[in-house]
């Protein structure tokens, strides 16, 4: 009877808890990032318990359909592993890979792990140098992502599996520093993520204040992904640029540009730096605050004022937003106008109401998860943005 009573207490204080993601004897959280050179490098990033820390390495060798991977092509990469204490005072062990000397255009299998205790065989494709690339978009995920984000992110690789990488503009969980919401993520992504490779840039949900109030960002973000680090300092890997085919995707963290003055004014110095210098044919600007709101007393002024006349002086083509919790399409560029196509959407449940004064939009949508993809062709990009159920509900071209 005691014990009776004692498992009911546990259950009930379970699911009172939530459900909790630990680490485990084998890799979990395993998310491939796009490089600043994807021809020929790949990041890979995954977890384990402390216990199985030492000794941790990625195997790798160019795809082919033999089921014995033992061959001599197997090559090996020893893991950089950094210890991790999350929300919940829990410790867990995180490894990074820098997969190097790849060829180009090419399927590679890899795993990661140890003797005994080994993630099964993943597939990713190196960049191929041509012309060409696609790619999916995601606005906010943030909310209740297991349960009601799942099957947007499944539909959206089910109905563009031929994606070279992901796209997400922020706030991709909902309270910063909450393991558990990190675990429903990776939930979610499963079977993609280790795939796939992954951009993505924090919003505002991924920051706090510290006890000093300084802005801080979520400490998960730098444990689990490896970005690039060119951008400003202090802002690896959530400020950063890079070159894919006859693309430059640029990486801006809107939540420090809203709230602290010095990081906006160092974003816009390098922001300038790197269009004024940019050979790509086409230019995209990921952030998750948006230059045009679609909701009352929701404008970014402290972003778009300074940051705006850059993308327009530069012909930035595109810029992928989030944060309205709305859909939302400005016009298309006159011919011979230097405009970007500014873009709001939102892949997770959480939904705001779009306000009838802000007359921008050519095309809007309010209560509706969406996911986007977009093709490059040499002077050709395609955008279509679709609904949960995987209909078409708005498509541009824009040419050069
Ligand atoms: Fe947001």
């Amino acid at each position: 009877m005691k014990y009776i009573a004692i498992f009911i207490f546990l259950f009930a204080y379970g699911i009172a808890q939530g459900q909790t993601y630990p680490a485990g004897q084998e890799p979990d959280r395993v998310i491939l990032n796009l490089t600043t050179d994807a021809q020929h490098t790949q990041a890979v990033n995954w977890r384990t318990t402390v216990a199985q820390a030492e000794g941790q390495i990625a195997q790798l060798r160019i795809e082919n359909n033999s089921p014995d991977f033992q061959d001599s092509s197997l090559r090996v990469f020893k893991a950089k592993t950094t210890f991790f204490t999350d929300n919940e005072k829990r410790q867990s062990a995180y490894h990074a890979v820098e997969l190097t000397e790849l060829e180009s255009g090419t399927v590679y299998n890899y795993r990661v792990g140890k003797e005994g205790a080994w993630s099964e065989w993943f597939q990713f494709k190196t960049a191929d140098g041509t012309d060409q690339v696609s790619f999916i978009y995601l606005g906010d995920a943030q909310n209740d992502l297991r349960s009601r984000w799942t099957r947007v992110y499944r539909k959206a690789l089910q109905t563009f599996p031929e994606a070279d990488f992901v796209i997400h503009a922020g706030d991709l969980i909902n309270r910063n520093n909450t393991d558990a919401e990190w675990g429903e993520w990776f939930y979610a992504g499963t079977g993609i993520n280790s795939s796939y490779p992954q951009v993505m840039v924090p919003g505002n949900h991924e920051y706090f204040r510290d006890e000093e109030k300084k802005l801080t960002l979520d400490p998960h973000w730098q444990q689990q992904f490896n970005l690039p680090t060119n951008g400003v300092a202090g802002l690896e890997e959530s400020n950063y640029y890079m070159d894919y085919g006859p693309l430059r995707i640029i990486a801006l963290n809107t939540q420090v540009i809203m709230l602290d003055s010095a990081y906006r004014k160092a974003q816009a110095i390098w922001l300038e730096n790197i269009l004024k210098d940019n050979k790509q044919k086409w230019t995209i600007i990921v952030c998750h605050h948006p230059v045009y709101s679609t909701s009352k007393s929701r404008d970014n002024f402290q972003f778009s004022g300074l940051f705006q006349p850059l993308f327009e002086k530069y012909g930035v083509d595109l810029l992928l937003q989030g944060h309205d919790h709305t859909y939302a399409r400005s016009p298309l560029p006159q011919k011979n106008e230097k405009k970007p196509v500014y873009l709001v959407s939102v892949s997770g449940p959480k939904m705001y109401e779009i306000d009838p004064q802000k007359d921008w939009m050519e095309k809007s949508a309010e209560n509706t998860q969406l996911y986007q993809t977009i093709t490059i062709d040499n002077n050709q990009l395609q955008f279509k943005t679709y609904t949960a159920d995987g209909k078409c509900y708005d498509q541009f071209e824009l040419n050069k």
